[in-house]
């Protein structure tokens, strides 16, 4: 499977979004990665639909929504994605997420099903058919700066295992979290398909976009 990059938005200099945009599209970016928090699922609260919504507007590179918000279902309609985009959703925040799954595809847009650090990768037994991508936390969601956690590369090697047995080799896995040069060398090595890329690799003060991103494509 050919290894992805997606940019995270909240780590790009909100007050020169398009500029961010167009450099990355130079830097060959394949995703643009928007985190939505509610301020309950985890304790911050970042970008929002309208936010989701003008960046489509703006760009060709697919969207790559991370939700983080309680009862996500309430929210899908608002967005206009379409079906090169993904819209994740965490298993824990709605009741019925094989239902909010559904309709996520009933609009033709691609599903992702996030995990967070301590979440059983089991969760995704019965629910592959309605996946389009595994979402392997690497940190616990919420902010950006924070330190990739212990179990990181043996949960992304046993989701790989897990997918794989389950006749389930064309689901791409994301990592998210910490995402360094490193880090992500040793995710892709244990399965790992998608990068979101924020201030551990890409967003860094007086480094050139495509540089950065060059330089974690031979990282990995
Ligand atoms: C949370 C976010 C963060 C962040 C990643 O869902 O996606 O994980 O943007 O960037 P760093 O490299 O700061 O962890
Ligand atoms: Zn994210």
């Amino acid at each position: 499977m050919k290894k992805l990059l997606s940019a995270s938005l909240m780590c790009a200099d909100l007050t020169q979004l398009k500029n961010s945009v167009c450099e990355l599209e130079k830097a060959g970016i394949d995703l643009l990665h928007l985190d939505i928090m509610d301020g309950s699922f985890v304790p911050n609260i970042t970008l929002g639909f309208d936010l989701v919504n003008a960046v489509k507007s703006i760009t060709d590179i697919p969207l790559d929504v991370h939700m983080m918000v309680n009862q996500p279902s309430r929210f899908i309609d608002m967005m206009k994605l379409d079906e090169n985009d993904y819209l994740c959703v965490h298993y824990e925040s709605d009741i019925h997420i094989h239902r909010t799954l559904e309709q996520i595809r009933s609009k033709g847009i691609k599903t992702g099903l996030a995990l967070n650090p301590q979440t059983p990768l089991e969760s995704m037994e019965y629910l592959t058919d309605y996946m389009d991508m595994a979402l392997v936390m690497t940190v616990s969601p919420g902010f950006a700066g924070q330190k990739l956690f212990a179990g990181a590369e043996r949960k992304t090697k046993h989701a790989r295992e897990l997918l794989d047995s389950l006749g389930c080799s064309h689901i791409p896995i994301e990592v998210d979290g910490n995402i360094s040069p490193g880090n992500g060398r040793k995710l892709s090595a244990c399965g790992a398909d998608i990068f979101v890329l924020g201030t551990s690799s890409l967003f860094i003060k007086d480094k050139d976009m495509k540089q950065a991103a060059d330089e974690f494509r031979a990282a990995l």
